[in-house]
Parts: structure tokens; sequence; C-alpha cells
């Protein structure tokens, strides 16, 4: 039961934290869940999306103006803001399972937390969030600082087993939602009911969806991060990515699967587009550097592009003459964890950078892997023409089959992207063992 892992997490965080402010000389730090932005000109709120390291401390994920103090050693506060609304819902009582390892106080005022805490802060207090109440109490220099924050980010690189078993559960939820999509896309449904069937299936609404679900027909496949939602089917559904999420106790999914309804080339390139995928997935393990894997996905998509004549040169040209990026201009991964893109995937165990590799600027993750690590396997190929126009124009015709290029962008792309957490020998991969389960 995720549930009952909450202790030991706790322990660990509390440890984490504390290690953290005795390296940067802070005695106690407050850390503030965030306040929502009304939109301008006008009385609603944005979508309400907590301080992640807020969310390290506590599964409260709609949660705004509440804040956790903790001074090592002692029990965390919580000052948990439940206001006395009949506008709003309030937040529902706090839930012993995670509440009994913090000193709860319910208060019905946003700003009760200062009075709160003013006498329980030393000094040396660091702050950390958005809040702009925050600047009323503290120093510029204790709000934010950059090394503890970057400390922090280190340490959640190592994921606990508390947060593997929500991101396992978050990859099974998706899998529902990615079971019911297929089907829709079978149906020739619109992207819109496609989405819709998703939400309903994996029981969530758009606002606890990690990212904004790609729902993606023909060529909209080859928008890397399509954002539309047709509510029109199209005359004809010939291809289907599909690039959706779940949330757990605010922990993340980031799952991708593309179809085909016919056979054919795009069929077959899908087929070796996914073999690619899980053989590069089996390659995680600690002491890899995710940049040499990034490296060899280029090498594998370029192999698969010259065996099915789309390219005319071999796989080495291709990546040596940056012909593989046309086809694939993304990254292999990045860490995930409370945030869809998580923290520190580019800096070294000291903080300092650590550079991409020369000619792949959108790699995400460039350390070298270690056991707790949580991290995305998703290589992609795609029919983008703005990059097929442009090396048309620089490289000339000739590396490159146009005519196959023609029949293939209608189909827009395929990526396809699982889960996984590095282990002391290897990695389990969340996704497949959860889809394999349903
Ligand atoms: N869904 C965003 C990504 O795959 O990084
Ligand atoms: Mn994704
Ligand atoms: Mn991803």
């Amino acid at each position: 039961m995720i549930e009952e892992l909450f202790g030991e997490h706790h322990q660990e965080v509390q440890r984490r934290w504390g290690a953290a402010l005795e390296k940067t000389g802070f005695d106690a730090v407050l850390v503030h869940s965030g306040t929502p932005l009304v939109s301008f000109l006008d009385d609603f709120e944005y979508p309400f999306r907590p301080n992640p390291l807020f969310l390290y401390w506590l599964p409260l994920t709609h949660h705004p103006d509440s804040a956790v103090l903790f001074r090592p050693g002692e029990k965390p506060l919580l000052c948990f803001f439940q206001p006395d609304d009949y506008w709003y819902l309030p937040p529902a009582d706090p839930e012993s399972w995670w509440a009994d390892h913090f000193d709860v106080r319910v208060v019905s005022d946003a700003t009760t937390w200062k009075t709160e805490f003013a006498q329980k802060m030393p000094t040396n207090t660091a702050a950390i969030g958005d809040a702009p109440s925050l600047n009323a109490v503290f120093d510029r220099e204790r709000i934010n600082p950059e090394n503890l924050i970057t400390a922090i980010h280190l340490q959640r690189t190592r994921k606990t087993p508390y947060e593997v078993a929500c991101m396992a559960e978050a990859s099974r939820l998706a899998g529902l939602g990615h079971r019911a999509a297929e089907a829709a896309f079978m149906q020739d449904c619109s992207e819109l009911e496609i989405h819709q069937a998703y939400l309903s299936a994996s029981g969530h609404t758009d606002q606890r969806l990690p990212y904004h679900n790609i729902v993606a027909l023909n060529e909209h496949g080859a928008v890397l991060h399509y954002q539309g939602r047709d509510r029109e089917a199209p005359p004809q559904s010939r291809s289907f990515l599909i690039d959706a999420g779940c949330t757990v106790n605010a922990y993340c999914s980031d799952i991708t699967r593309t179809y085909s309804r016919s056979g054919g080339l795009f069929a077959e390139l899908v087929e070796a587009m996914d073999t690619l995928q899980q053989s590069l997935a089996r390659r995680v393990c600690p002491g890899v550097d995710f940049r040499d894997l990034h490296l060899q996905a280029h090498h594998g998509i370029a192999g698969i592009l010259a065996d099915t004549g789309v390219i005319r040169v071999d796989a080495e040209a291709a990546v040596e003459s940056g012909l593989s990026a046309v086809f694939y201009p993304h990254g292999l991964g990045h860490f995930i964890g409370l945030q869809t893109h998580d923290v520190a995937g580019l800096i070294d165990d000291r903080g300092a950078s650590l550079p991409r590799p020369e000619g792949h600027p959108f790699l995400r993750l460039t350390r070298t892997l270690a056991p707790g690590n949580a991290l995305t396997v998703e290589p992609g190929l795609y029919f983008i023409e703005a990059l097929l126009r442009r090396w048309r124009e620089s490289a000339g015709e000739d590396a490159v089959n146009w005519a196959v290029i023609d029949a293939l962008l209608p189909f827009g792309g395929i990526r396809i992207e699982d889960n996984v957490v590095v282990t002391d020998a290897g990695c389990d991969n969340l996704t497949r063992t959860a889809f394999e389960a349903l």
C-alpha cells in the first residue's frame, strides 16, 4: 500500500532537508505552497500549480496558502489553510496517513502562517516559494536560496520506495486511459472525444493531469507538443500519437504510444521504433551516461531510416551530418517525479553543469544514471515539414528519398515513451509492467 510507505519516505525527506540545511548554513526552512493568481481585469483564478518543494513534503495538490516549517530534530509544523467558505469547497480535513507525521494547525486565514510560525522560526530561516507574502517576512537573500534549492533538487533525483509506488500507480491509471484512447481511435473518434475517453477511463480531470495531453491524429503527430483538440474527426484516421500521463499524490507518469490504422511503411516504422525503444529502456542501469544512450538512440533511428529506404545514406553518415536530428529533434528523456520534467537532470552531484553533446540542444538529462533515478525513455521519429524543408534547402536533395517522405507526411510521427526506475542492477520499467497487468 502506498500510504504505508509514507512514514519511511517522510523520515528520509526530513533527513535530506536536514543535510541540505546544514550544508547551506540555515537553521530552518519554511516551504510555502503558493498563492492563486487571478487573471487580469477578472475574478477567475488560473489553475493552481503548487510549489513542487511543498509537494515533496506532502501530497497536498490543491492547497494554496499552506506552509510547512521544518527545524531539524523537531516534528515538522504544517499550517493547513482551510477557509470558511461557501463560494468554493474548502479543502477536506487533513488525512491521518500523512498528517500524523506533522504538527498540524488548521487555519481559516491565508496569512495566519505568519503569526503561527513567528515564535518558532529561528532568525536564520530560509523560505521557499513564490508567494508574495514571503517578502513581508523574509529578507530577500533568505528567499529561495539557490544553494539550498540545488541541494534538495539533487536529493530528489533518488526516489524513495513511496515515490516509486506513486509513479507505478500513475502508470497504471494512465494505462487505463491509453487503452480507452486506443479504442476510441480505432472507432474513428475525434481528438476531443479521444481525450475525453482518456480522462474518463483514467479518472482524471484536466487539472489533475501532469501536463496537457497530446492527442494527435494524422499530421498532428508531427507537432511535438500538439495542443489542439479537434472536435471533428478527420475524413480518414490514419495514425494516432498520444502522449498522456496521470498523477498520484502529485507524482507523475509521462507515457506515449503511437498507432497505425493500416499496414504499410508507417506501421513498419512504428514496430521498429517500439523494438528500439524497448531495447534502449533495457540498457538503463547504474553507470550509464544518459548522453551516450541518447546518441545510441540517434544511431538506432538512423538505422531504421536507412533500412526502410527513407534516407539514402547509412546510419553513421546520417548522425554525423545532423540528418538524424531532422527526424528526431528532441532528447531521449528526462527525469520524472513530482514534476514531469523533473529537476537536476543537467548538473552533477556537486551542482556543476553537465553539458549536452554538441548539436543536441534539447536533451534534458546529461547525468550518469544511479539507483533511484526515475526517467523517461522516449525516442521519436517525425515527418516535420519545416525541418525537412530546411534540410533540403541547406544540404540538398540527395540524402533523402523525397517520394517516400511525401507518402509519410500524412502520418505525422512516432514516439514511444515509458517511465523507468534505475535499480541496483538494472531498471524497472514501470510503464510496461503496469500496461501488461491491465
Ligand atoms: N509529455 C512531455 C514529454 O514527453 O516530455
Ligand atoms: Mn511525454
Ligand atoms: Mn517525456
